[in-house]
């Protein structure tokens, strides 16, 4: 599992190379993919300047979770506890859901705004398969794809409109994306803030267990 120690790196030097952008040993994705970055899991200074060379001065690093410490000099933007969890029992029967497209990109920027589910831009549908629900022809509900190191995939962007909540949407479409990710043969995994614990109940009630606590961090480049 340790594939899972460095989900981003493993992602964006694999299946999402072609979503990649690199200096060196530092890679991040194309813009209005996602903001995430990675060095190697024990970076030298080289691989800072590689990083630096790569994002710019000022700008964030997302680091997203992994357990390295930027060199002095790079100021901390943000950081949050939260849990990575995966999925920990098989599902009792497939389930299915109506596939999101490039066209539904507007409904889910809006949804996401509405929500905040976590960080979604214009091409982060680019990095794997999307779920929606629709009423009346509104976006009310998704959940997606997004980072995949070898043999996982993560859940990601699971959201609902506020007014249509607890109709067991979220539950339907989680179910969807782990549906279609085992029937690829590899595993499902989330990434959750500590304190969203209404999300962390529903991902226990799907049979999610916390692999490990992380630290999700950001800082700026000098
Ligand atoms: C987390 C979130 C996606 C849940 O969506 P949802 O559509 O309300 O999810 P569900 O309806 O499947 O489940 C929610 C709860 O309602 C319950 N529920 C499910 N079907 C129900 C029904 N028919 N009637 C009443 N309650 C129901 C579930 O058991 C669950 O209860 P629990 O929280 O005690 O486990 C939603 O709250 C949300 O969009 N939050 C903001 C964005 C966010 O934080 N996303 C997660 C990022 S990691």
């Amino acid at each position: 599992m340790e594939e899972l120690d460095d989900p981003v790196g493993r992602s964006l030097h694999g299946h999402h190379a072609h979503l990649a952008r690199r200096v060196g040993s530092a890679a991040t994705y194309r813009a209005g993919v996602a903001r995430f970055a990675a060095v190697p899991p024990e970076p030298t200074g080289s691989d800072w300047d590689d990083l630096a060379r790569l994002l710019g001065s000022g700008r964030m690093a997302d680091l997203f979770t992994a357990e390295v410490t930027p060199p002095r000099g790079w100021e901390p933007a943000f950081e949050a506890p939260g849990f990575q969890m995966i999925l920990d029992r098989p599902l009792t029967a497939p389930v299915m859901a109506d596939p999101l497209g490039p066209g539904d990109v507007p409904d889910m920027l809006t949804l996401v705004e509405q929500t905040r589910p976590g960080p979604f831009g214009e091409r982060t549908i680019e990095m794997g398969a999307f779920y929606g629900v629709r009423e009346n022809g509104i976006l009310i509900a998704m959940a997606g794809e997004r980072l995949k190191p070898p043999g996982w995939t993560e859940i990601s962007a699971v959201c609902t409109a506020q007014e249509a909540r607890g109709r067991g949407l979220g539950t339907h479409l989680i179910q969807a994306a782990v549906t279609r990710i085992l029937a690829r043969g590899e595993r499902p995994f989330l990434h959750v803030l500590a304190r969203n614990t209404g999300a962390i109940r529903l991902y226990e009630h799907l049979g999610f267990i916390v692999r490990r606590p992380v630290r999700f961090h950001g800082c700026l480049v000098p």
